[in-house]
């Protein structure tokens, strides 16, 4: 049996697709877990030489969320040789339990051959011969098995407490890291073993420090199992008690000074400006909040149009502005490996991470930026059963990164894409309600102009949309 989390991995699938064939009773499940069997009669197509189904999921959906190919890193030695020991032993005690097995058939089947002019014995060694010929002959792996026992090498499946949430750690990453990269939100200060913020306590699993950290744990603390999760790696899987946060008020404001990493146009009016933050001090934020950016002399406050599962990216979209400071810096003057100081977080325009319903994303013009980083928020969690952004422009390059957007529908089944070109506020409000009659069952979150923002309000109120399902923000 695999969990839900270790299935969709294995057979390239997201967990929430699983999800739906089991409650529409296509996929039979048993206390939440799914078997092998039934798994292969769904993806029959698994293939062990094709390296995974779920490696080119994984690979569309990152291209698709426009990261840089990342370093594709091994575990350390130690951690793989240490997984490779574990499971040596374990295919040792299963190897020495078969042998014991297959004396014991040997000697049953010697005392009914010896009993064969006893009646029904003759039939009997006879049904046993056919039965070991049967398994001597099927000696296929089972393609799924296979591939969990590489997954099992290659990563550590970690569910945190109490919250139950869970993911998996791979390559050299340590748990915080593999935690942001799940879209998940735990506390950690410097990310680099100094403020001793990121303390959690292992309760089941083994970790492995991969990095010094000055931060000094208390015997009675090591004792009871507690960690650094920005120093630590998963040498196994592990069960973790860790307090998540979900709300923008726990994280305090930082002041870090990221460098230029790349700027790219957007069109002929918008450039991405792509900052990376020093490996020991990201930013900490929740998708869809802001920062305050200073270049040289100019300051501007912008959403954060990328999620803090992408790694020590920020990602903002800034707008050609001749009278705008910081938008003239952006445009004339800053060069890749150019300073920029970076403050905050602000705001509370967040995703509610455990709302179990499906999410209407609504943009418009600029407003995709702090949506953006909240749809690839909603993705690592791969908690919704349906994501449907609604981009709302009037200007003929308006949705200027519609190929991002058409390629998260492409690559994943529960994602839809809809490009308005025309009408305001309100029939946009109403062209949702046509398409989606159970509006009121969703969460929706709206950025753009003031103008737009209050309009859309207004018409989603008099639709009878909840007001508490409803999160806006003027950009
Ligand atoms: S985040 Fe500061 S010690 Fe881990």
């Amino acid at each position: 049996m695999l969990t839900l989390s270790r299935a969709a991995r294995l057979v390239g699938a997201s967990r929430v697709a699983l999800q739906l064939k089991i409650r529409s009773g296509e996929l039979p499940s048993f206390d939440g877990m799914v078997s092998a069997e039934d798994l292969l009669r769904f993806y029959p197509d698994i293939r062990l030489e094709e390296d995974g189904g779920f490696e080119q999921v994984r690979e569309i959906k990152e291209r698709a969320f426009g990261r840089r190919v990342r370093e594709r890193l091994l575990p350390s030695q130690e951690i793989l040789s240490q997984r490779l020991y574990e499971q040596s032993t374990e295919l040792a005690d299963l190897r020495a339990h078969l042998q014991r097995y297959h004396a014991m058939m040997e000697a049953v089947r010697g005392r009914i051959r010896a009993q064969e002019a006893q009646p029904g014995m003759a039939a009997l060694g006879d049904f046993l011969d056919a039965q070991l010929a049967d398994i001597l002959g099927s000696a296929a792996p089972n393609a799924l098995d296979v591939m969990d026992d590489m997954l099992r090498v290659m990563s550590a499946h970690v569910t945190l407490r109490p919250s139950g949430h869970d993911f998996f750690v791979e390559g050299a990453d340590t748990l915080l890291e593999a935690i942001l990269k799940a879209g998940l939100a735990v506390n950690y200060g410097c990310s680099n073993g100094n403020c001793g913020l990121c303390k959690a306590r292992v309760v089941s699993g083994e970790v492995r420090k991969l990095r010094p950290h000055d931060y000094v744990l208390s015997e009675a603390e090591k004792n009871q199992g507690y960690t650094l999760l920005c120093c630590h790696a998963a040498v196994s899987d592990l069960v973790v008690e860790a307090l998540e946060t979900g709300s923008a008020g726990d994280i305090p404001p930082q002041q870090i000074v990221a460098r230029v990493k790349a700027l790219q146009p957007l069109g002929e009016d918008m450039r991405l400006l792509h900052l990376q933050t020093p490996r020991n001090n990201r930013l900490r934020f929740l998708a869809g909040q802001s920062a305050t950016l200073t270049a040289g002399e100019a300051s501007a406050q912008l959403p954060i149009a990328s999620c803090p599962c992408d790694d020590r990216n920020l990602h903002f979209h800034v707008a050609r502005d001749a009278k705008d400071d910081f938008a003239r810096q952006v445009f004339e003057a800053l060069r890749a490996g150019d300073p920029v100081t970076v403050y905050g977080p602000w705001g509370e325009f967040v995703l509610r991470a455990d709302s179990p319903r499906p999410i209407l994303f609504v943009a418009s013009e600029a407003g995709f930026a702090p949506i953006k980083g909240l749809v690839e928020h909603a993705m690592s969690l791969d908690r919704a059963e349906l994501l449907h952004l609604y981009w709302h422009s009037t200007r003929p390059a308006g949705h200027y990164l519609a190929n991002l957007c058409r390629s998260w529908a492409g690559a994943l089944d529960n994602f839809r894409y809809t490009a308005v070109t025309e009408g305001g506020a309100e029939a946009l409000v109403a062209r949702m309600a046509r398409e989606h009659d159970d509006l009121a069952a969703f969460d929706l979150y709206l950025a753009g102009p003031q103008g737009f923002v209050e309009d859309a309000s207004k018409a989603l109120a008099r639709q009878g949309f909840p007001a508490a399902q409803l999160s806006a923000t003027a950009t």
